[in-house]
């Protein structure tokens, strides 16, 4: 039974790229859409909590009754969700954040020449990392989009970043990750495998996962 079950709960999540320019007319980001994260602020909102989603640039509509704060940059992600932390009960990180930003911002279009170009880049800021040094009773929930040894490279995450749950997409199999309708997950704790689901829809995705939030959240 799952209506409203969410009811008094505050949930923030992020989807979608961040976007990190090199100059007027040049970015660098990645193919993520947003859809997983909007899957779940969608589910979320519709099981009864008040919703704050903090969106990378897609071409997806805001849900209706969902918050929606619109980002570019992974600094701009890190200001907005920092900000947001202490007021909210569970935090799920769906949002791809570029790891690395050009190190310099040309303010004019750059001019092309004969020789090769390189560009210097420089970290982000870890957001997950970061939440996970400042949590005192919030849930936090991150994804991994992993390729090879899935589960090592999640784990690792989760523990590394101090998370309660984390969800492990393998981006090498059809139908998971980036720009589709359906995602292929598990789901993992401090414990282990805490649910391995089939190939699914992201909407699909989006309640199971709430699902296992909420029955450990419950006890
Ligand atoms: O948007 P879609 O097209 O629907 O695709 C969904 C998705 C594949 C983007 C999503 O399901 C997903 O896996 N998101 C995480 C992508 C990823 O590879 O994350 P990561 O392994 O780089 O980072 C691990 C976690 O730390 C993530 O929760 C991420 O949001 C967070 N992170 C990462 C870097 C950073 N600077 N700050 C962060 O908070």
């Amino acid at each position: 039974m799952r209506e409203k079950d969410l009811h008094g709960v505050r949930l923030l999540v992020t989807g979608g790229p961040t976007v990190e320019p090199i100059d007027p007319v040049r970015y660098v980001t990645n193919r993520s859409s947003g859809k997983m994260g909007y899957a779940i602020a969608e589910a979320a909102v519709r099981r009864g909590a008040d919703v704050t989603l903090v969106s990378g640039p897609t071409h997806l509509d805001p849900p209706a009754g969902v918050t929606t704060v619109q980002v570019t940059s992974a600094e701009e992600m890190y200001r907005e969700v920092l900000d947001r932390f202490e007021a909210h009960d569970i935090v799920i990180k769906a949002a791809a954040v570029a790891d690395y930003r050009p190190a310099h911002y040309a303010g004019h279009k750059m001019k092309k020449n004969d020789s090769s170009l390189v560009l210097e880049f420089v970290r982000t800021p870890d957001i997950l990392a970061e939440l996970g040094k400042r949590k005192s009773d919030q849930f936090l929930v991150g994804f991994a989009a992993e390729t090879n040894d899935v589960e090592q490279h999640a784990i690792h995450k989760l523990k590394q970043k101090n998370l309660d749950l984390i969800v492990a997409n393998d981006v090498s199999k059809p139908g998971a990750g980036f720009d589709v309708d359906t995602n292929v997950v598990s789901i993992y704790s401090r414990d282990g495998l805490v649910k391995e689901l089939p190939k699914m829809d992201k909407r699909a995705v989006a309640d199971a996962l709430l699902d296992e939030i909420k029955g450990i959240r419950d006890g």
